[in-house]
């Protein structure tokens, strides 16, 4: 592809590939390959498109951490002002070491455990967005034990089709996440009885990558639903999150801006005379720090004309570092970061070293490529490092963040010995 999806990313006059006016290749040759490089100035723009669409409009941006991890990532968001949607222990210790701030914290996901639960008690996160009856159960003991009363939002399910790709739609019936919203009622009665916890909020979560509001406003439409059966009831919430899933252009695709988002979402809650009132939360994480990333890789290797022709160009960049397309068979756009004009271009499958025909970053891609070049994966700030494994004893890539015109190295390469830390021979 020829053109570049993302504001932040641009050419010199030489062709020469820039994030932020930095160049990239500068960054490959610093820091080796392959590395994740990141805009802090593409991370800020995001924040504040979705924080200025809301304008007056009474709401809290909770980052989900899952997205991108890195603690120099958290602290600029957390300087910003957003709060963070967590799923584990780990994101928990992670967003404190960074600077968050307990109260702006959400903890979700299907599987919160006794220590995890206990953890974020102690420390007085904002919410505990429940996902089942023995969840909500579990909380109550723990909280009991503990003395202290638990603020909790139920995730319902709201049974709408994200349209997205199956292993990342959430909202639908068939999934494991959240409380049917039929069953939603019989909870909050159960948890407005029980004297250790206290209804903050109502939560669903439907999918990632979604490209249009429509299933995002079905869902808010549902949520409104239940909150006048609760009211009828008078059980009180004091906030409604939405969570996350606003997609973005990894190719060809066209997403809805922050402002369609926002104008939507407002749209549906502030029809509804009680909604109105109650701050909206979101829950982001692609759309913070996707676009602002890109994996750098060199070309090792070409194969030319191999089995049915196919042209292979092997990366030093492959599945245990950038795992979306071989788990999703998402199409993320590869470019040269110094495209050489004396090479014809040809179309390659642009895969990894990893020991499987999955392994691959890219197919049928039109690129003039010679040994030795620095490709660029571009759209990877999300669940890019944050999946990343150590497959094929393979040290996960560095990370780099740049700011003010300056690169700063956010993570160094793992070593091979600090991936057998935890190892021990056998006696
Ligand atoms: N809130 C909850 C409860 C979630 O489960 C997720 C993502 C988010 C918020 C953030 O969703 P986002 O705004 O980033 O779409 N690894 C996949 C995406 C998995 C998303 C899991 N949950 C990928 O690379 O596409």
């Amino acid at each position: 592809m020829s053109h570049l999806p993302y504001p932040h990313l641009a050419r010199d006059a030489h062709q020469a590939l820039m994030l932020d006016g930095y160049p990239l290749s500068q960054i490959a040759d610093t820091f080796g390959t392959p590395t994740y490089a990141y805009s802090s100035a593409a991370i800020t723009q995001a924040y504040q498109s979705l924080t200025a669409a809301f304008g007056d409009r009474k709401h809290q941006i909770c980052y989900a951490v899952k997205a991108n991890g890195n603690l120099a990532i958290l602290a600029l968001l957390a300087r910003l002002g957003a709060g963070f949607d967590i799923v584990s222990g780990g994101e928990l210790a992670r967003v404190l070491k960074a600077g968050g701030v307990p109260g702006k914290i959400v903890f979700s996901g299907v599987g919160k455990r006794a220590d995890e639960i206990r953890y974020a008690l102690s420390v007085g996160v904002g919410c505990l967005n429940v996902e089942s009856q023995a969840e909500l159960a579990r909380i109550s003991a723990i909280a009991k034990d503990m003395n202290l009363i638990a603020p909790i939002s139920l995730r319902v399910n709201p049974d709408v089709d994200a349209k997205t790709h199956p292993y990342i739609s959430t909202g639908l019936k068939d999934n494991k996440f959240g409380v049917p919203i039929e069953q939603a009622p019989d909870l909050y009665r159960q948890a407005a009885r029980d004297p250790h916890l206290r209804i903050v909020g109502i939560d669903c979560h439907i999918g990632s990558q979604l490209i249009d509001v429509r299933p995002f406003a079905a869902a808010a439409e549902r949520v409104l639903a239940l909150l006048d059966l609760l009211v009828l009831e008078g059980i009180e919430l004091h906030h409604l999150d939405l969570g996350g899933g606003l997609g973005i252009a990894y190719t060809d695709e066209h997403p809805p801006t922050a402002a369609d988002w926002v104008s939507t979402v407002v749209g549906v809650i502030d029809r509804h005379p009680i909604a109105r009132r109650l701050p909206i939360m979101l829950e982001p994480g692609r759309f913070l720090v996707g676009p602002s990333g890109v994996l750098l890789s060199r070309v090792e290797y070409l194969k030319p004309h191999k089995a049915e022709g196919k042209n292979f160009a092997i990366i030093d960049a492959a599945m245990n570092d950038l795992m979306r397309p071989a788990l999703y068979g998402s199409v993320m756009a590869i470019v040269a970061v110094k495209p050489d004009a004396t090479q014809p271009t040809t179309t390659w499958e642009i895969v990894g070293p990893v020991c499987e025909t999955g392994d691959f970053l890219g197919h049928a891609r039109e690129l003039a490529l010679k040994e030795g070049d620095t490709v660029a994966i571009l759209g990877a700030g999300a669940y890019g490092f944050s999946m990343a494994s150590n497959y094929n004893t393979r040290g996960r890539p560095a990370e780099v963040l740049i700011d003010s015109g300056q690169a700063h190295l956010i993570r160094t390469r793992e070593t091979v010995e600090s991936l057998w830390a935890n190892e021990c021979l056998a006696p």
